[in-house]
Order: structure tokens, then sequence, then C-alpha cells
């Protein structure tokens, strides 16, 4: 079992395979999008098995694919039935904008994939657009249909907007009334890309669950798995349901059990922190297994105990700006 130095299990890496994407939602990267990574800086997907292997062998059981788009990416599905393969992985998911994703599904059921996540902000083609630049909203849908025929559980992610969305929550909502899928709703971050600080949200998780539970008064609070970043929700007499995730806000830190990997292989401990080594780096220096699991041991040893300590310590974005792509969301 892997402990962190405040007694948190580890057991969940979410690894982002590229910094590209093929959506330019406006609260993830501007519209000429990034500064992207050249193939030299990215880790490769051999790289990646490997790092991953040695993850599983420490105490890792479940792994989210990201990005970025895991999509735009050549080849992702040679990763993921790689992946789907290593001994002692009890999960692998990953999290996708639906673009290009339809076609992939039912390989994706085949290597195993029980679970993806959709994001999703609209159900409406024009707001589609306004948010994400691009007009991609049939194929998202296909996705959802192919995902929701092949029996795959979704997740949809909507991060809840000022300005630009909030018609869509009770809409959303409603989706979970003949679907069976999970409608989270994210508190907006500051990692949009653009540098512009943030200075508070207009709607945080109270705000949301109560536009919410006015439309729905006999909304109930289900248990939240363990580790769960959800307060989870379901309306009676639906299939579906519904959660709220408090990202900005940052009150499930208490339980965080992941990690993350950027795209060119930073190890962070934390959404808001800067990183705290490049594992592509040290095994492009040829560093042996056994020291590099010391390496990686010795980093889960300075986790800090949430996102607000994590931001402090940060040495070189003092100003959190990075983009969600980068991050690996
Ligand atoms: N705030 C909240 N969520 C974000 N995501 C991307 N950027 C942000 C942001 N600034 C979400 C995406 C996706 C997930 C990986 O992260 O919608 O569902
Ligand atoms: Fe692409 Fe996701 Fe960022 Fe949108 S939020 S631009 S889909 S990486």
């Amino acid at each position: 079992m892997l402990l962190d130095n405040h007694g948190r299990r580890i057991n969940y890496l979410r690894l982002a395979v590229t910094d590209r994407c093929n959506l330019r939602c406006f609260y993830c990267m501007p519209e000429e999008g990034l500064d992207w990574l050249s193939r030299k800086e990215l880790m490769t997907y051999e790289e990646m098995l490997k790092c991953c292997s040695l993850l599983v062998n420490m105490g890792i059981e479940k792994i989210r694919i990201t990005g970025g788009e895991p999509f735009v990416r050549k080849d992702i599905m040679q990763l993921l039935t790689a992946l789907s393969k290593l001994d002692g992985l009890k999960e692998l998911s990953l999290t996708t904008n639906g673009v290009l994703t339809a076609p992939h599904v039912a390989e994706l059921k085949r290597i195993g994939v029980r679970s993806v996540n959709l994001s999703l902000d609209t159900l409406d083609a024009n707001r589609f657009f306004a948010i994400t630049r691009r007009d991609e909203f049939a194929n998202v849908m296909d996705t959802l249909n192919e995902l929701l025929q092949h029996d795959i559980e979704v997740k949809i992610n909507t991060v809840v907007m000022a300005g630009k969305n909030i018609q869509d929550i009770l809409p959303l909502v409603h989706l979970t009334q003949e679907l069976p899928v999970s409608v989270r709703f994210i508190e907006e971050m500051p990692f949009n890309g653009d540098g512009h600080s943030h200075s508070g949200i207009l709607w945080d998780h109270v705000r949301i669950l109560d536009e919410i539970s006015s439309a729905y008064p006999t909304l109930q609070k289900l248990v939240d798995p363990q580790y769960s970043t959800s307060y989870n929700y379901h309306i009676p007499g639906h299939k579906g349901s519904v959660g709220i995730i408090a990202a900005y806000s940052r009150t499930f830190c208490g339980t965080c059990n992941r990690i993350r990997i950027t795209p060119q292989g930073t190890l962070k401990n934390c959404l808001y922190d800067d990183g705290v080594l490049n594992i592509k780096d040290l095994m492009r220096l040829g560093m042996k297994d056994d020291e590099l699991v010391q390496t990686l041991r010795a980093a889960f040893n300075t986790r800090e105990i949430d996102g607000w300590q994590a931001e402090k310590k940060r040495t070189e974005n003092t100003n959190v700006h990075e983009s969600m792509a980068t991050i690996g969301g």
C-alpha cells in the first residue's frame, strides 16, 4: 500500500498523454491554442508504460488517461491496450471531449474500460460552439450514445460558468431522468492557460446545489464513495445521478488519493502544485528502476495537505494560470 506523508493512501494516477486538443474551451485555453510541446518533450508510450508499470507495482490501482484530448494523440488505443494488460491494475478509464471517440468505443469496451468521463458543458449546439469555439456538438453526442449502447458507465463533466451555461444546469439534470449517466457540475478553476488571474467564482458548489434543489425539491443526498471528489445526489425516479465537484473551493483535499503526470513527464502531487520532479528526464538519464521507485517514494513524502498549501508553495508561476490541458484535469 502506498501512503503519503499524511497517511493518505495513493492509489490513483491521472496520466495526461498530450497537451493538444481539437476544441478550444475558453476556460481551458486561448483561441489560438497553447504553445504545444514538441514531440521530443512528450513522454513516449514506452516511457509511459514503464512508468505506469512501476507505479502499479508500488500501489497504484486505477489509471485515468487524460489530456488535452487523448484521441488527438496518434495510436492512443495502442497505449490503452498495453495499459489494460498491466498486472495489478484494477481500473483503466479515460476523460475525453468525445469529438473523435465514438469509433473507438467498441474497442474500449473490449479492452475492459468500464467507465468514461465525457466533457460536455451544454446540450445546445450554439452554446457548445460559443464555449468550445468548434462545431463538434453532433460528434460528442454520437460518443455519448455509443458509450451508453456499449454499457460503459458515463460521467458527464460540466464546468459551470457564469454568463455561459447557467441555463444548461437544469436540462443537464433532466438528462438523468431517462439516461443512466452521472452529470457532474464542476466549479470553474483558474486553469485557463492565459494568465488571467481569477478572484473567486460566482457559481460555487453551494449555489449550484441551490439551483438544482430549487427545481428538484425531492433531490436526495447519496452516500459518497470513498475518495469521491463529488457530492452526489439522486432524484427519485431518475435513472442517473447528479454530482457537484468543488474544484475551486477544494473541499475534498483531505481524502486525496491521486497523483498526476503531465504530458512532459512532470509528477504532480496536487493539481495546484507546479510539479515535484520530471520522471521522463530521470528515465532518459538512465536511472535504474529501483532508484526511480525510491525517488518516487521520496516525492510522495512531500505532499502538501491540501490545494491551498500546494498553491502557496508554487515557485515558478505563483499565480496559477496553467492550462488544464497541460496538467491533466
Ligand atoms: N475549470 C474547471 N474544469 C476544467 N476543465 C478544464 N479546464 C477547467 C477549468 N478551468 C475540465 C474539463 C474536463 C476535465 C478534465 O477538466 O471540462 O472535463
Ligand atoms: Fe480540450 Fe478539454 Fe481543454 Fe476543452 S477543456 S479545450 S476539450 S482539453
